[in-house]
């Protein structure tokens, strides 16, 4: 049985309750989230063939830095940099290094930034250069997945509901769900419950309540949905070394439906796609 709890009201560990947070958990998010998607689109204009990773990281960093936030991954169970970047096979969790990237790669950057204690968590698809017909359709159909998910999200629903929007779309396109990675409770802790499932039945999981904030973050593969995590005990990857691509909102439940934190102000949602 999931119970609720007040989140002004209940300590801050992960106990598997749901916190309801109110309007100043709401204004809180909004602003930590706001930072997050003003970086993912800046980054827009500094992901091309040549940069390296730690570059976009160091980017991230700085931002970060002169706008007051910290990176909620600097330190993070081991973790050391403020980004993840995933790039082709890789599903996510990609570790920022020196190589740089190709014209035809397709990167995810995963990106959260801690202002006043609050978590805003989003990622978002990079086309280095020109990319295969493949990997744009694998993008739209991934950033579809994400939209069809959020739009599922109402007081009253379950958290399945979710999962069964994105698992459903994902398999119409032949492509396939990531079950090992999951979406999650958001606040002031960066992971909470309740874990966010992308795959999964609408009549599965708790009820979702007006004021829980989350994430909905599906993993999409063209091949098979089989991973594994690399040596370096971070980075996972496809096990085919088929192409995979993941999108990521922070959203929060409203009266009728629910608020996204983490909108581009710039229509960059979908960088180097259409729309
Ligand atoms: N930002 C990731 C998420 O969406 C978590 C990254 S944790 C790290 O939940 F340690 F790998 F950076
Ligand atoms: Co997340
Ligand atoms: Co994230």
């Amino acid at each position: 049985m999931v119970t609720y709890l007040d989140a002004e009201l209940a300590p801050l560990k992960n106990t598997g309750q749901i916190r309801l947070y109110g309007e100043e958990g709401f204004e809180a998010m909004r602003k930590a989230c706001r930072l997050t998607a003003t970086a993912l689109d800046e980054l827009a204009g500094i992901v091309k063939p040549g940069v390296t990773t730690n570059e976009i990281d160091r980017f991230v960093f700085e931002f970060g830095m002169d706008h007051g936030a910290v990176p909620a991954t600097l330190n993070y169970r081991g973790y050391t940099k403020s980004s993840c970047t995933s790039i082709n096979h890789v599903v996510c969790h990609g570790i920022p290094n020196d190589k740089p990237l190709r014209e035809g790669e397709i990167v995810n950057i995963d990106v959260t930034y801690v202002i006043d204690g609050w978590h805003g968590d989003s990622s978002r698809m990079y086309p280095v250069g020109e990319i295969k017909r493949a990997a744009e359709r694998l993008l739209e159909v991934t950033h579809e997945c994400l939209m069809l998910g959020i739009a599922a999200v109402k007081p009253g629903a379950r958290m399945g509901a979710i999962g069964e929007a994105i698992q459903k779309h994902a398999e119409a396109e032949r492509c396939s769900v990531v079950r090992d990675f999951c979406g999650h409770g958001v606040g002031q802790l960066f992971h909470d419950a309740p874990n966010v499932l992308h795959y999964g039945r609408a009549d599965e999981g708790a009820e979702m309540r007006k004021g829980m904030i989350f994430t909905i973050e599906p993993m999409i593969n063209l091949g098979r949905a089989h991973v594994k995590v690399l040596s370096d005990g971070w980075t996972a990857v496809t096990r085919d070394r088929s192409l995979s691509a993941q999108y990521e909102h922070t959203v929060g439940v409203t009266d009728d439906g629910c608020e996204i934190f983490t909108l581009s102000l710039a229509g960059l949602d979908k960088p180097g796609l259409p729309g």
